[in-house]
């Protein structure tokens, strides 16, 4: 999704959540890139402190402020919403420094995840676009949210 085409109502927004995807989907490569265990534990906790900054951000201030304007977008976010609990577990089980299991549980995360940020941008984001939903309120409250929980250890 390319962010100079989103109008500006809803770029801010949208921006911030874009480059989020950007940065967890080089997580992803970097991982299947590492070459030892340790490098792929510590690039496994800072994907896991990404997302979960990521999640809270759309699940408290983004997919609150999309509630209403149409059922189709609702659907949309409950469906969102569970998908996020899906990764959450997966977050956790990363998370309990199963050694053994990194590998399958990152795999899947980053496959499902993927999925996720695809619908996102795909269908919800389109969606918030074609509604033209005023984004650049919610868009402050997100920044200011976001550097608020980026600065929390994981
Ligand atoms: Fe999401
Ligand atoms: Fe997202």
């Amino acid at each position: 999704m390319d962010k100079s085409k989103v109008p500006v109502d809803q770029r801010a927004a949208l921006s911030l959540l874009l480059d989020d995807h950007r940065a967890l989907k080089k997580l992803f490569k970097q991982f299947q890139d590492a070459k030892d265990d340790s490098q792929k534990a510590s690039i496994a906790a800072e994907t896991c402190h990404q997302l979960t900054v990521h999640a809270q951000i759309e699940e408290e201030i983004f997919y609150p402020s999309l509630r209403g304007v149409s059922d189709k977008l609702d659907d949309m976010l409950d469906e969102a919403n569970v998908e996020h609990a899906v990764a959450k577990e997966l977050i956790a089980k990363i998370e309990s420094g199963d050694k053994e299991m990194l590998e399958a549980h990152y795999t899947v995360l980053s496959e499902y995840v993927g999925h996720h940020v695809e619908e996102e941008e795909n269908e919800l984001f389109q969606a918030v676009i074609k509604a033209k939903v005023d984004l650049t309120e919610v868009a402050q409250q997100m920044e200011g949210r976001k550097a608020e929980l980026i600065g929390q250890p994981a």
